[in-house]
């Protein structure tokens, strides 16, 4: 007997069919259409549907009228994120594991490999996450975005400090704006909420005589973990949005939004002049200027006034005898009177 031939799984279908789905919401869509456009039979749409419902998304089908999404899987999916990302025509692709050592790393492995970039790495949980100046990044599978995007930017490295007060900026505009969040930057990178911190970056170069051959950017997004399950001591320091709003917020559709943003902002990096628009957006959310600080460099404390940025993205700090020092890499946080 000849053997039984059994078509195999399309992931990318799943894909194409959840983007249709997903750009008609609250509409039946039948099955023989879903078919013709996707060029597959309606019994290979079923197989598709299946599929899906085994991910976590689940939909309501009626006769005559054809299928409509009805639930969507809560945890980080690449098949959600890829359909979202397909509504917002952004063709970054995305490398997205259960868990890594650290999504720098895997990045790295990547570039290693000559994959062609921009592109992004996402773990649902890291073992070896990695934070700035040496320290551990704890990354349990927490409902929070660990995510690394490499970038071969060919720029003179020292215009990378502004590049990533460039993307937080974009990310923080993009809170703002679209979810209502008063997200706030604190330089050089953090992204607070109500003085607590809710993301952290991690920018990692590769650096040739006179520029930048390959950047891998991580940022850390506190989306919807419960806060009161971190450790004791982290637990006044940190926030996440879950925590602001008291509500789970649809981590797919946030991400898919944020690698986006952080695409587009990273072209308009590289493609046009961004001054203005960087003025701008620093006016809006630098959370220092005109605040006392205390800068941490090299294990030495330094109070003074937050004074802005210089053109290469270093911290000015007025001291107490009017003297400017420029700040290339510190821990800062605003001063507590005494
Ligand atoms: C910091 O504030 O110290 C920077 C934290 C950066 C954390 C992110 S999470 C994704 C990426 N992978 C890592 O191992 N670290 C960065």
């Amino acid at each position: 007997m000849p053997p039984i031939k059994t078509k195999k799984h399309n992931p990318s279908l799943d894909i194409a069919l959840l983007t249709k789905l997903l750009d008609s919401p609250n509409t039946f869509i039948s099955g023989s259409q879903l078919a013709l456009e996707l060029g597959i039979s309606r019994v290979s749409v079923w197989g598709h549907l299946d599929a899906l419902r085994n991910q976590g998304f689940d939909f309501e089908a009626v006769r005559n009228r054809g299928y409509t999404l009805k639930k969507l899987p809560k945890k980080l999916n690449p098949t959600l994120i890829q359909a979202y990302l397909n509504l917002l025509s952004c063709s970054t692709p995305l490398i997205f594991e259960e868990e890594l050592d650290s999504t720098q790393n895997e990045a790295e492995r990547q570039l290693a490999l000559s994959a062609k970039t921009p592109f992004v790495v996402i773990a649902r949980k890291m073992t070896a996450g990695r934070g700035r100046l040496g320290r551990k990044w704890t990354a349990p599978d927490n409902g929070n975005l660990y995510s690394s995007f490499a970038f071969k930017p060919n720029l003179p490295p020292a215009r990378m400090q502004h590049f990533s007060l460039w993307i937080a900026l974009n990310i923080c505009d993009l809170l703002n704006t679209q979810y209502s969040f008063p997200v706030r930057l604190k330089w050089p990178n953090d992204l607070h909420l109500e003085g607590k911190k809710m993301s952290g970056f991690l920018a990692e170069a590769r650096i040739d005589a006179d520029h930048t051959r390959d950047l891998v950017l991580g940022i850390g997004l506190n989306i919807n973990a419960d806060i009161t399950k971190f450790p004791l001591d982290l637990q006044p320091k940190v926030t996440s949005l879950y925590q602001y709003i008291g509500k789970k917020l649809d981590i797919n559709s946030i991400t898919a939004k944020f690698i986006n943003t952080v695409t587009q902002s990273y072209n308009e990096f590289i493609n046009t002049p961004i001054k203005d628009k960087f003025n701008e957006l620093w006016n809006k959310y630098d959370l220092l200027t005109g605040k006392t600080i205390d800068a941490f460099q090299n294990n030495k404390k330094l109070t003074g006034t937050a004074k802005g940025i210089d053109s290469n993205g270093n911290l000015l700090l007025e001291l107490s005898d009017k003297s400017i020092m420029a700040l290339h890499s510190a821990e800062v946080s605003l001063s507590q009177p005494s």
